[in-house]
C-alpha cells in the first residue's frame, strides 16, 4: 500500500512538474483559462444547489466509469467522490447534471487526466459541456465526439490529442470549439452546419490545406483561430460572409507550397474585425479599412506585402496596434498616421520593409504612443522633434535607416526604457539630454557618424556605445589613427568613442565572439 502510495505521488510530482513547464510556455493562454475556469466554478456551484434527486441514467454512468479508467482517474489531482456512489446524487468532482439525472457536463480541466477518451462518451446523449483543457491526454481523438448532438462546448486545448477532425461537422447546439495545443492533422472540415458555433480554435495543431470555403457558413462565427499550423492559401472570397466575426488569427502558418495568400477585397464586408493577425500576406493591402472601422489590433508581419500603406488605415479610431513589419511596403509614413486614435494608439511598428522619405513631424498629438519602430526601412531627414511630447513612450526603435542630423533636446522629458538609432547618420546631440540618456536601460548609437567629441557623458557611456565618425562604417579602416585589423576582424582604437576598439570590442559585423576579444589599444580577435 505505502509503496502504491509513494507510486502515485511521484506521478503526481511529475504532472505538476510537467505542468509548471506547460504552463509558464503559455502563460496567456492558461490567463485565459483562469477566467474560464472561475465560469465554470460558478456554474458548479449552481449546478450542485440543485443536486439531482434521481439517480444517473444508466448509459451515462457507464460512459463515466469507463472514462474515469481510461484517463488514470485514481492519479487525477482532483476525483472526490469518483466511483462511490451515484455520479449525479453524490456528486463526483466536475460533474453536472440534470435533475432528472442526465449528466450536462464534465469539467476536468488542468486535473492530471492522462490516457484516451474512450468513444464510449459519445453515448452520453445530453452532454453539454466537455471541458478538459490542459491535461495529458492521448491518442486519436474519437470522430464520434462529433455525433453528440446536444454539445454546446467541447475545450479540449492543451493535451496531446492526435488524428483528423472529421469532414463534416453538424452540432446544432455547439458555440464554442477548442482544440488549441494538441497533434491533429487533416484537413478542416469542408462542410459545417453548426448555426451557433461563435468560436473556433485548432491553432498550435499539424492541420493542412487551404482553408475551406465552408467556414463562411458559420452565420455566429466571432472567433477564428488558426495560427501555428501548416494551412496554406489563398484565402476564400466567401469568409467575406461571416460578418459576426472579431478575431482572425492566422500567424506561422508553415505551409510552404502555393503561393502567399492576398487578402480579398470582398472581406471589406468583415465590418465587426477588431483583431486582425495574419501573417505570410502577398499582394497590397487593400485599401478596406474604411470598413473595418473597428478594427484594434492590425498586425500583418513576415510576408510580401507591397504598395503603400492605404490612406483608409488613418480612419481606424479605435486602433491600438499596428504592426506591418517585415515586408515589402513602399512610400512615405502619411502624416495622417498622426490622426490615430489619441488615447487608444500605443504601438506602431513598421519596422524591415521599404519606406522611405522624412517622417511627418506631428507625433505629438499621439499621447499615449508607447513604442515606436521604425527600424531596417530607408527613412531620411531629421529626428522628428515632436516625439518628445509623446510622454509615455517606451522604446524607440529607429536603427537601419538614414536619418541624419540630431538627437533633438525635445526628448529631454521622455523617459525611454530603449533606444536604438544604430545604423543611421546621426552626427550631433542636443544640449540638455544628459537626464535623458541616463535613463535609458537599453541604447544603441553605434554605426553612426558622430562628431566627436561628445559630451563626457555620451563619450564614456558603455551602456550607448557612440561610434565617432571616423570609425563609421565606411572609412573605418582608411581614416582611422590606429586601426587594428586581421583577416577575421578589424577595428578601430581611436578613443572612447569609438566602438571598434575601445575595452567594449568590435561592433557585431566583425563576427567575433565577446570570449575572443583582446581588451585595450592592442584590441584583436583571438580566434
Ligand atoms: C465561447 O466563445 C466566445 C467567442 O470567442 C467567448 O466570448 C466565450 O467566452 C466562449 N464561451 C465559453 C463557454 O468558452
Ligand atoms: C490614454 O490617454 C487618456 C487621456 O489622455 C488617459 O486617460 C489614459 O489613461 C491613457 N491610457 C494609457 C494606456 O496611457
Ligand atoms: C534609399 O534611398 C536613397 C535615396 O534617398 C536611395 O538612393 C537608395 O537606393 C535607397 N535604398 C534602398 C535600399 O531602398
Ligand atoms: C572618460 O574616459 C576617459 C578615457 O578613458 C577618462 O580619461 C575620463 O576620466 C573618463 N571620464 C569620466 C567622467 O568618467
Amino acid at each position: 500500500m505505502a509503496f502504491i502510495m509513494e507510486k502515485l505521488n511521484i506521478a503526481m510530482l511529475l504532472i505538476l512538474v510537467y505542468q509548471q513547464i506547460l504552463l509558464s510556455s503559455s502563460k496567456e493562454l492558461y490567463q485565459g483559462h483562469q477566467e474560464r475556469d472561475e465560469a465554470a466554478e460558478n456554474k458548479h456551484k449552481e449546478l450542485f444547489k440543485g443536486s439531482s434527486s434521481k439517480p444517473t441514467t444508466p448509459s451515462d454512468k457507464d460512459a463515466l466509469e469507463e472514462f474515469y479508467h481510461s484517463t488514470a482517474g485514481p492519479a487525477w489531482l482532483q476525483n472526490a467522490g469518483w466511483l462511490s456512489g451515484d455520479p449525479c446524487q453524490s456528486m463526483w468532482y466536475g460533474i453536472r447534471c440534470t435533475p432528472s439525472g442526465d449528466v450536462v457536463e464534465i469539467t476536468l480541466s488542468h486535473n492530471g487526466l492522462a490516457g484516451q477518451l474512450p468513444p464510449k462518451l459519445s453515448e452520453m446523449k445530453n452532454l453539454q459541456i466537455l471541458r478538459l483543457y490542459d491535461n495529458y491526454i492521448s491518442g486519436i481523438l474519437p470522430i464520434s465526439m462529433f455525433t453528440i448532438q446536444s454539445l454546446i462546448v467541447l475545450d479540449l486545448d492543451q493535451n496531446q490529442l492526435s488524428g483528423n477532425l472529421p469532414s463534416v461537422i453538424s452540432l446544432p447546439y455547439l458555440t464554442n470549439l477548442s482544440l488549441a495545443s494538441n497533434q491533429i492533422d487533416g484537413f478542416m472540415p469542408y462542410s459545417w452546419n453548426c448555426p451557433n458555433l461563435q468560436s473556433v480554435s485548432v491553432s498550435s495543431n499539424n492541420m493542412i490545406g487551404p482553408l475551406p470555403s465552408s467556414l463562411s457558413k458559420l452565420p455566429k462565427l466571432k472567433y477564428l483561430d488558426l495560427s501555428d499550423n501548416i494551412f496554406t492559401g489563398p484565402f476564400p472570397p466567401e469568409i467575406s460572409a461571416l460578418t459576426s466575426l472579431e478575431t482572425l488569427l492566422f500567424q506561422r502558418n508553415r505551409g510552404s507550397s502555393g503561393v502567399a495568400p492576398t487578402i480579398p477585397e470582398s472581406w471589406h464586408t468583415l465590418v465587426n474585425l477588431k483583431n486582425f493577425q495574419v501573417d505570410g500576406l502577398s499582394g497590397d493591402l487593400p485599401d478596406i479599412f474604411d470598413s473595418w472601422s473597428k478594427l484594434e489590433v492590425l498586425k500583418v508581419t513576415f510576408g510580401q506585402l507591397t504598395g503603400e500603406i492605404p490612406m483608409s488605415l488613418c480612419n481606424l479610431k479605435s486602433l491600438q496596434t499596428l504592426v506591418i513589419s517585415n515586408n515589402m511596403i513602399t512610400g512615405t509614413l502619411p502624416s495622417c498616421i498622426c490622426k490615430l486614435s489619441s488615447t487608444t494608439m500605443t504601438s506602431i511598428d513598421l519596422s524591415s520593409n521599404h519606406l522611405t522619405g522624412h517622417l511627418p513631424d506631428c507625433f505629438g498629438s499621439l499621447h499615449n504612443l508607447t513604442d515606436l519602430t521604425l527600424a531596417s526601412n530607408n527613412f531620411s531627414g531629421n529626428l522628428p522633434a515632436s516625439l518628445g511630447a509623446c510622454s509615455h513612450l517606451n522604446s524607440l526603435y529607429l536603427a537601419y535607416n538614414r536619418f541624419t542630423g540630431s538627437i533633438p533636446y525635445t526628448y529631454a522629458k521622455l523617459e525611454l526604457k530603449t533606444l536604438e538609432i544604430q545604423g543611421n547618420k546621426l552626427s550631433t546631440v542636443d544640449d540638455g539630454l544628459e537626464q535623458f540618456f541616463t535613463g535609458i536601460s537599453f541604447c544603441s548609437l553605434y554605426d553612426n557618424p558622430w562628431s566627436c567629441p561628445l559630451p563626457t557623458y555620451l563619450s564614456n557611456n558603455t551602456n550607448c556605445n557612440p561610434t565617432c565618425s571616423k570609425c563609421n562604417s565606411l572609412d573605418k579602416h582608411t581614416s582611422c589613427k590606429a586601426c587594428v585589423s586581421s583577416s577575421e576582424c578589424g577595428w578601430c582604437t581611436e578613443g572612447p568613442n569609438c566602438l571598434e576598439g575601445t575595452n567594449q570590442g568590435p561592433t557585431y559585423e566583425y563576427n567575433c565572439e565577446p570570449s575572443n576579444w583582446i581588451y585595450g589599444i592592442e584590441a584583436a580577435c583571438n580566434k
